[in-house]
């Protein structure tokens, strides 16, 4: 059986990109629901429907577990698809904690989606982490169609992150967090624009290992001698020559950006 790794689009590449080096021995299912993306400007009730719709497609393809590799799924949808689902639903959730935890001394600035900046999971996460009061939140909707349109490094996409990030005195932040699977492909153009002190975090790291601990309590490793990876988009398998190098590219990205902090 395969592990199913989910995204609204190509952010969630970023967290199988780090699970195909960390299972070597598992086979994977990539889950785009490229017909739908953004998910960051919807409601949560038609997150709701399209995650469910999504479960239900990779479910007919044998997969043992979800990785729900999008913040904003994970916010509007998780605790309900728990509730439907009884294969083991791994979330996505901003890496809050461990920022306060290694640079709470300063202030942090989570980036993230408009429905994940709103949403009842990251205020609560918040309100358990952040005792002294040092996060804050913005909004970041344009980078997710600029990933999904292959701009990183643009001059448009520099302007934009100038636009939101330029007015900002650095000089009383520690860090930012990567609070949106998409935003792991501009650590370039955003090392650019900030600061060397300000130090980058993803939530991917803590998301694999929660994989890891799910499926070896749940009795699924596996040990495949030849590993596969298939890729779908909103429930069609994709096998198209250039569909297929589409993601080679995102991953051959991702590869480069794996040891921008
Ligand atoms: N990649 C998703 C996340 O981690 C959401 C992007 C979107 O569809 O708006 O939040």
């Amino acid at each position: 059986m395969k592990i199913a790794v989910f995204d609204s689009g190509i952010g969630g590449l970023s967290v199988l990109h780090l699970a195909l080096k960390k299972f070597p021995k598992e086979n994977f299912l990539y889950y785009a629901d490229s017909d739908n993306v953004p998910y960051g400007m919807k409601t949560k009730e038609q997150i709701l429907k399209l995650v469910d719709q999504a479960i239900q497609n990779m479910i007919k393809e044998d997969v043992k577990a979800i990785v729900v590799a999008c913040n904003t799924a994970t916010s509007a949808a998780i605790q309900e698809m728990r509730e439907k689902y009884s294969l083991p639903l791994i979330g996505m959730e901003p890496a809050v904690k461990k920022a306060v935890d290694f640079y709470g001394s300063s202030r942090i600035l989570v980036i993230a989606t408009p429905l994940t900046v709103k949403g009842k999971k990251l205020q609560d996460l918040i309100t358990r982490v952040d005792r002294e009061h040092l996060v804050d939140l913005i909004a970041l909707p344009d980078l997710v169609n600029f990933a999904e349109n292959e701009k990183f490094i643009e001059k448009e996409v520099l302007n934009y992150l100038l636009k939101e990030l330029g007015g900002i005195d650095w000089e009383k932040y520690s860090s930012i967090v990567l609070g949106c699977t998409h935003f792991n492909y501009f650590k370039d153009s955003l090392r650019e624009i900030l600061p060397s002190h300000v130090n980058l975090l993803d939530g991917n790291e803590g998301t694999i290992n929660k994989l890891y601990s799910e499926l070896e309590k749940n009795k699924l490793l596996e040990n495949f001698d030849k590993r596969e990876v298939e890729f779908y988009c909103s429930g069609r398998k994709i096998s198209e020559k250039n569909e297929v190098e589409r993601m080679e590219r995102y991953l051959n990205r991702l590869e480069k950006m794996l040891d921008i902090k």
